[in-house]
């Protein structure tokens, strides 16, 4: 079955690769690239964007930008893992295909309303801001949505702050309102995304390929070890982002639990935190999926095969 996905994103080098898995698998059917301040500015992680898809030889996706700054909190950006580009690393290729001339809000609104209810499925890599705004403007997009799968949170530990994961830190309101949502919500948090790491071997299956597409990859995945192991210690990088997109097409690739998210707004230590209930001890209603295991051989399997279908076609 063919899934329809928007991917909402700060790419940011593990979004670089979400984009490529889902242009690349032949399960997914890629409606859609927003993006949203996070790992960098809005321009820098928009003309990323647009860069990726040059040398993925995505040209018939519509590319929108979206939120500059979170809903309400002053803005915080990531140069300390993703480089001063947001993409540090490659050379970043001319982008090669205009913008979309609407903001990010109103082409995921559009998309969402103009077809079947219950066939777009929305993939939120980065901080939530674009998709807060989109469900305060348009409210019914809510129930039209097949499924939200986001990557950000946690249940155990946090890594801008120890209770807080960096894309629900970056807008901690916008989240609440995603969670809070009466929409199907999956949270792949950083308990699977990091152990979604891109070791040795996976990246000399991905040189292997030996194109302009895996040679990027390759220069993607080397920057990110390389402040992965500065910044927080990790042997090779954690390729979170690409985690959700490879839920949405095979389930297999995480089990999950069914929880209640809240995320904290006002603790003093811990704001960005997504309270993760298992167990009704809060007596709410379990309003998440919440991933609890990975299978990592699966999503380098797919992601792998994702890079050499597109590499087939890849800019030379
Ligand atoms: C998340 O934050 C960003 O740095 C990554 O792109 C990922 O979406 C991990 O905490
Ligand atoms: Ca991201």
């Amino acid at each position: 079955m063919v899934e329809r996905m928007i991917i909402d994103c700060d790419p940011g080098h593990d979004d670089a690769l979400a984009i490529i898995l889902a242009a690349g698998n032949p399960n997914i059917d890629l409606m859609a690239i927003t993006t949203v301040a996070g790992n960098q500015t809005i321009e820098k992680v928009t003309r990323n964007a647009l860069s990726v898809c040059a040398i993925a030889g995505i040209t018939d996706v519509p590319v929108a930008q979206g939120a500059g700054v979170p809903l309400v909190r002053p803005q915080i950006v990531a140069p300390d893992i993703h480089g001063e580009s947001g993409l540090d690393g490659p050379v970043l290729p001319e982008p090669q295909i205009e913008l979309d001339p609407r903001r990010a809000v109103d082409l995921i609104i559009d998309l969402v309303m103009e077809n079947e209810p219950g066939t777009i499925n929305l993939v939120p890599t980065g901080p939530l801001t674009n998709v807060a705004l989109a469900m305060k403007v348009e409210p019914r997009i809510v129930e039209r949505v097949k499924r939200v799968i986001l990557m950000g949170g946690s249940y155990t530990r946090g890594n801008s702050t120890p209770s807080a994961e960096f894309n629900i830190l970056a807008d901690p309101e916008a989240a609440q309102a995603v969670f809070a949502g009466a929409w199907p919500v999956t949270m792949v948090g950083l308990d699977q995304t990091h152990q979604a790491t891109a070791d040795a071997d996976i990246v000399a299956r991905i040189a292997a390929i030996d194109s302009p597409l895996s040679e990027f990859v390759v220069e993607i995945l080397t920057f990110f070890g390389t402040t992965y192991k500065d910044v927080q210690g990790f042997d090779a990088p954690p390729v979170h982002d690409l985690c959700c997109v490879a839920k949405l097409v095979n389930p297999a690739v995480f089990a999950t639990r069914d929880a209640f998210v809240g995320v904290e707004l006002t603790g003093r230590w811990t704001t960005g935190m997504t309270v993760t209930d298992f167990d009704n001890l809060l007596d709410q209603e379990h309003n998440t999926q919440v991933a609890t295991t990975l299978d990592k051989q699966l999503l380098w399997d797919m992601t792998i095969n994702a890079i050499s279908v597109l590499s087939k076609g890849s800019a030379a």
